[in-house]
């Protein structure tokens, strides 16, 4: 089982694709190796990528190259919202953008037949004024695209505008899973003032950017708040940061 995707921060690609296939011919087990989404590593089991009917889901919601490259950070995604499903609450997307791992989620999780509302929350355009980054696809019809994909799923309800003010118009009296992805400091810490107070016994936070080093400000920002609820952050090896919350 073998698998190279999309890495991110090379400056130079082809030095890079030669140290790649340099390590892949000094190691034992080549046909075990994965490098992808800034994670090389070789001789584990990637059970995961043998798994056809994830991948289906996953090729089926995938725009861009992207959504494949990060294949691990989706598998743990899936692996907890499924785990959430028993949870009390619903689950939320904060910084959905084209909605594709909202989708993935929602299908892999089977969340049509929980009784559980998804929320998803996206600006869904870019303007100068905005620390996060613009995406290609930041515009005025991101947000009917969003709302005409997800038309078909009663329990999702697409939420427009900037977080945490949006959070007034929609937002769940408990949340039981949480993936929180907005590339930004201050609004994922808004958010999360929002969302630890209502989080069910058991409930999981995944913070997308949480473990990358160009997104350190969130860490550095968002860790003295979880440990003002007495929680801690799993920094893991695909940059996502992970918090169970044990309270009941
Ligand atoms: C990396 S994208 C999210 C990708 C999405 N989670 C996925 O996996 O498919 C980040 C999104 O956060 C949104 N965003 C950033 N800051 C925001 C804010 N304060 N309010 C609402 N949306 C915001 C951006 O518009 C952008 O679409």
């Amino acid at each position: 089982m073998w698998f190279t995707g999309l890495n991110f921060n090379v400056s130079d690609p082809e030095a890079f694709a030669r140290c790649v296939e340099g390590i892949r011919k000094s190691i034992s087990t080549p046909d075990h190796f994965f490098c992808s989404d800034n994670l090389i590593t070789w001789n584990k089991n990637l059970g995961f990528l043998g798994n056809q009917r994830f991948w289906d889901t996953v090729r089926r919601n995938s725009t861009n190259n992207i959504e494949l490259s990060i294949i691990w950070r989706t598998y743990i995604l899936c692996w907890f919202a499924r785990y959430a499903k028993a949870i009390n609450g619903d689950f939320v997307e904060v910084g959905a953008y084209e909605g594709n791992t909202a989708n993935i989620i929602l299908e892999e999780a089977d969340l049509a037949a929980t009784g559980k509302s998804y929320f998803i929350y996206d600006a869904f355009d870019h303007s100068e004024k905005d620390i996060n980054h613009a995406m290609p696809e930041h515009g005025p019809d991101l947000y009917n695209k969003v709302c005409a994909r997800f038309d078909k799923y009663e329990f999702v309800k697409v939420v427009k505008g900037y977080v945490p003010d949006s959070f007034a118009l929609n937002f769940p009296e408990k949340i039981a899973f949480a993936h929180i992805d907005l590339n930004q400091a201050p609004a994922e810490v808004g958010a999360l003032r929002q969302i630890i107070p209502v989080l069910a016994p058991g409930a999981v936070i995944i913070l997308d950017d949480y473990g990358w080093h160009a997104y350190h400000q969130q860490k550095e920002a968002e860790d003295p708040l979880f440990a003002e609820y007495g929680l801690e952050v799993l920094e893991l090896p695909t940059g996502q940061g992970l918090v169970l919350n044990h309270y009941s």
